[in-house]
Formats: C-alpha cells, structure tokens, sequence
C-alpha cells in the first residue's frame, strides 16, 4: 500500500484515529526499514544567522541571543569524542553563517571524515560551487527543510528568502550525489491540511532519503510569539502518513516533539520514525541555540545523554543501528 492520492493523505491526517494512523505506520517501519534506529551526533557549531525568519529564535532582529562561533579545532574536538562514544554519524548544523568559509567548512569535514563517521551538513543555502567543494571534502548528507510548500506562505515568514532559490539548492545538493534530508514545520500559521498534504507529496516527488516533521512552536523573542503553534499529535501524525507514503526513508523523532511532550521522541519512533538526534555539544552551547523555547538542551556530557536514549530505545524493544545508517532504497 502506497498512498499517492491527496484525498486519503487529507483523510489520513484529519479523519483517520492518531491511534490507527500510528499502528499502520509503525508497521510500516518495522516492514521497510527494521527495528534499528540510527543515533546522529548533532553538533550546533555557530548560533550567528544572515536570516530573519519570523518563527525562529536565531532570527538575526533577535538581539537578546548571546551569538557564538565554535573554531573549527573545537567542532572537530567535539567530533572526535562523539565518534569515540559510538555516533557513527555526525551532523554538523548552524545557522546561515558565512565567517564559515568554504575552507574553512572543507577543513572541518576532511578532519572528521578521518573519523570513519558519516557527515551530514546542515548550514542551510550556499552556492553551487560550495556545495561541490563540500561533497569533495567527503560530506555525505545534506539537510534543509523546505519548511513548507505554500510559496505565499514561505515568503511571509522567511522575508528576503525565495522559495525558488531553496528548492534549487535542494536539486543541486541532490545531483552532486549527497543523500537528501529535509522536512517541514507543522502548525504555522495559516497553513492547511491540505497544504500539509501537498508538504507531503512533494517530499515523496523529490525523492528525498532522510525528512524530518516538527510541530512549529511559538518563541516569545519573534514576530510569532502569540501564535497557537502546531500540536504533538499534528506532528506525530503527519510523521505517520509520511511514513505510509515513503516506506523506506529516514525519518527522525523531532528535538521540536520531544519540546512539547518528555517522551515525544519515543512516541515519534513508535509511529513511524528510526532515528534520532542527539545533540553532542557541551550544554553551554546548546542553551544558546534556542530555535524554540523549551528546546532540550545538551546533557551534561555527551556520553550520559546518549546512554540515557539509548536505554529508553531499547526498553521500547528497539535496537541501535550498527552502521552508518544511510538511506537503503527498496525496489
Ligand atoms: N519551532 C519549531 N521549529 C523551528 N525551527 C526553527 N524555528 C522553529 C520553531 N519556532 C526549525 C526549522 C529549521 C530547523 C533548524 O528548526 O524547521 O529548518
């Protein structure tokens, strides 16, 4: 069963019992992808962003975040004990920073690829060129929401960004041979379930590997403050019908699910999701990338936080992926 009709997938995401919608998802996982789940080593290596989406804390006009920029000998520090810890993959995310040049982001790359780790990127829009020297240093992955598909909408909250240029990103990152994350926020305001459905078509018809759903969630420091934001069970179902649609994809439990519920990312891998992102930074850093409030910051040490997931996965009769856990596509 691959749903592919707009109708069902509207139907899926507002009519259907989350329970049910859930199961069928669960199932679908289990059949298509295993009981593995795969841990990425996130690493938020700068806060400073060019960008000023309405939704996001790290919006440039937001002057009461305390900005940070790791060196590069610190993200490959970081790097290193992660990868020493067992992450097999490691994703190293900032905000639309340019002090990281392509040399300097190339460095980085080549010093942890020397780790025998995976290394996805997600540092947003760069030029094609970029994109190329990065994929020749030896990154692996790229991730960029596409946040949704409502071109009116994009332009609203993401002001001096085109939607076009992003979606051409994507295409590029895609043909230069990387494997493709992306995803969308749920619960902005003015989306529709049908534009919800259209998010979802879209990401089965680019083909993407990996895509990642979070319930939009209202930070006080933004234009968006006093919105209503988008609930766990609109996210964990979107997830779901994701799921049905792309059976063999990856499919993160969300930071953002685990903000508005303590077991939202267990609930996440129980209705479709098989990975999971911890984040490996000192937690100094990671109370400073506040995209929305509530964000769960780092533990203490990487190690504790990692042995603290990994135990809640495995009493959920789940085991954790023993490769680098990339995208297998099914005929
Ligand atoms: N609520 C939920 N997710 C958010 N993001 C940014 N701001 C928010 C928010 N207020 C998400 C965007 C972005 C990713 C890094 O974080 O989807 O792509």
């Amino acid at each position: 069963m691959t749903i592919t009709d707009k109708d069902q997938i509207i139907r899926l995401l507002a009519e259907t019992p989350a329970e049910d919608v859930y199961r069928m998802a669960d199932e679908v996982r289990h059949n298509n992808v295993g009981d593995e789940v795969h841990l990425r080593g996130l690493i938020e290596f700068s806060n400073v962003c060019r960008n000023d989406c309405l939704y996001c804390g790290l919006r440039r006009s937001n002057l009461a975040v305390k900005r940070y920029r790791m060196s590069e000998d610190e993200v490959i520090a970081i790097a290193r004990r992660a990868a020493d810890i067992g992450f097999m993959t490691i994703v190293l995310q900032s905000g639309e920073d340019l002090y990281y040049t392509r040399e300097r982001m190339c460095k980085i790359i080549k010093e942890i690829k020397r780790l025998n780790v995976a290394v996805t990127l997600s540092i947003g829009e760069r030029t094609a060129d970029d994109y190329r020297a990065f994929r020749d240093a030896g990154a692996d992955r790229y991730l960029m929401r596409i946040e949704t598909t409502d071109r009116d909408l994009y332009h609203r909250l993401d002001p001096g960004m085109s939607w076009q240029k992003r979606y051409d990103c994507l295409m590029t990152i895609k043909d230069l041979g990387y494997e493709l994350g992306s995803g969308i926020m749920v619960g902005l305001p003015g989306q529709t379930t049908e534009s919800i459905a259209d998010d979802l078509l879209f990401l089965s018809h680019i083909g993407i590997d990996m895509a990642g759903i979070g319930p939009f969630i209202p930070h006080p420091a933004t234009p968006l403050a006093n919105e209503a934001g988008g609930t766990l069970e609109l996210a964990l179902r979107t997830m779901a019908v994701m799921r049905l649609m792309m059976p063999d994809i990856n499919i993160p439990a969300t930071t953002a699910m685990e903000s508005l519920h303590p077991e939202g990312r267990i609930m996440a891998l129980q209705a479709g999701a098989n990975v999971v992102m911890p984040n490996v930074n000192d937690a100094d850093y990671s109370r400073l990338y506040e995209l929305y409030p509530g964000k769960q910051a780092a533990h203490r040490s990487p190690a504790i936080g990692r042995s603290s997931i990994v135990a809640k996965i495995e009493a959920i009769g789940r085991t954790i992926g023993t490769g680098q856990g990339g995208h297998k596509k099914k005929a």
